[in-house]
């Protein structure tokens, strides 16, 4: 007889007492099928699930474990830390450490402020700016995630001139009438949408390198249009680099891209797998926030003793030369595995990294926006994820997010993914 499955068993008593199973959506596998693997255990480049089935870890808990998991010295950290107590509600010294950690790496921000989520950082972001500038208006972009604030869950209205609407229930209109979505890496809708409404735009905020619709690069000329609109307008320019910063390389998505924001919006890697995330910017604006200003932002955990450890060991080790050019190598011999394992049999396919972060699509071009990310064979890409999953390899269960290389992924790992998709690769195309 076979013995139970304890992924199944697990996902039938998630459901009874949490929505779905799950405490964030995607980790459902709603969009993929099939039952969620319950994780017990990690280490270096590997998670084990309820069955103690090995899997090579391309989520690394969607972006933060660059190191891989356990990392001996953060490990270190985190345990001192937690013997010097959990938190205090007051300040500490590691928070300042921190602080200085960051700026020191990220030059467009000359203060930042720790938080506990991706979500809480780009919410009050978006906050600073509206009171900085006295303005309502805000533009983001079509398949761009930047949390789930209520103004920040919109879809693109009818026409341009039109604002967005919610896309989820619970938030109302009102709510998200001062949102304008945009297309990504659309120039002429920009210039466009400032052209009509430059004047009441507090701020642009974007994932330069959108992780949340695969992985889509704004093009240099997109991105820089950006820039300047903002500065001619007298709109902040706000980079959610939660999924990039530290993560496409040392500087962020602003360093690949040689372009300053006004603020910038981090979270992820700069916990090292803890609840922590942070904005920050020039002081001129910092100094907006209380209590030295009006706009109003406060977190009992913000800041967070453990967290901070956590963070400031995982921020040290990334820190040293060589890490980036490491990593971003391991990345793109996956990526060109993968794009010749495809060729070989024929199978549209393309791919393309930056540092640690890399995408993959079903089809022959890299796509430029949303709209073309979601052109992919659904089904195809189904097969692909349950294919590897069966083989012991974790890639991201939706189509529309990115995926993510550590530190401590070997050679082997890679050898092994690029095997096993070589595999499916040659069933999909016979499809
Ligand atoms: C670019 C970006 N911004 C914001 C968030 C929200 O962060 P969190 O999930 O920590 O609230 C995410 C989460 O994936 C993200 O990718």
């Amino acid at each position: 007889m076979p013995t139970a499955d304890q992924n199944d068993i697990l996902f039938e008593r998630a459901r009874a007492v949490i929505p779905g199973g799950v405490n964030s959506p995607v980790r459902a596998f709603k969009a993929v099928g099939g039952t969620p693997r319950f994780i017990r255990r990690a280490e270096g480049a590997y998670f084990w699930d309820a069955n103690d089935k090995r899997y090579i870890d391309y989520i690394g808990s969607w972006g933060p474990m660059i190191l891989g998991h356990g990392h001996p010295a953060v490990v270190e950290a985190v345990q001192k830390a937690v013997l010097e107590g959990f938190s205090y509600g007051a300040p500490t010294e590691r928070e300042i450490e921190l602080a200085e950690a960051i700026l020191a790496l990220v030059p467009s921000m000359e203060m930042v402020r720790l938080v506990s989520s991706g979500t809480e950082a780009a919410m009050s972001a978006l906050r600073l700016a509206r009171g900085a500038t006295g303005r309502k208006h805000i533009v983001k972009f079509e398949g761009c995630y930047h949390g789930h604030a209520d103004a920040l869950l919109v879809k693109a209205g009818s026409g341009l001139a039109t604002f967005g609407h919610p896309t989820s229930a619970g938030v109302p209109p009102e709510v998200t009438q001062h949102t304008l979505v945009l297309e990504y890496n659309n120039i002429a809708q920009l210039e466009e949408a400032f052209a009509l409404h430059g004047n009441d735009i507090a701020c642009l905020m974007i994932e330069a390198i959108a992780g949340n619709m695969n992985f889509v690069r704004a093009t240099p000329a997109f991105a820089a249009r950006c820039r300047e609109l903002c500065t001619q307008h007298g709109a902040l320019l706000v980079f959610d680099e939660v999924m990039t910063g530290f993560r496409v390389g040392l500087h962020g998505a602003q360093g690949v891209l040689g372009i300053t924001p006004d603020l910038t919006v981090l979270g992820k890697v700069i916990g090292g797998g803890m609840p922590l995330a942070a904005f920050g910017g020039p002081r001129a604006i910092m100094e907006q926030l209380a209590p030295l200003g009006p706009v109003y932002q406060a977190g009992t955990l913000s800041g967070n003793p453990v967290a901070t450890a956590c963070g400031l060991a995982t921020l040290k080790e990334i820190a040293r030369p060589g890490f980036y050019e490491a990593l971003g190598k391991k990345t793109r011999s996956l990526v060109e595995g993968l794009k010749a394992a495809a060729a070989a049999v024929g199978l549209p396919f393309n791919a393309d990294s930056e540092g640690g972060m890399f995408g993959f699509f079903l089809m022959n071009e890299l796509p430029q926006n949303y709209a073309t990310v979601m052109t992919t064979d659904n089904a195809k890409f189904n097969a692909l994820f349950h294919g590897l999953l069966d083989r012991g390899v974790y890639i991201a269960p939706a189509l529309y997010e990115a995926g993510f290389m550590s530190a401590a992924h070997g050679d082997e790992d890679i050898a092994a993914t690029v095997d096993a998709a070589r595999q499916i690769f040659k069933a999909l195309q016979a499809r």
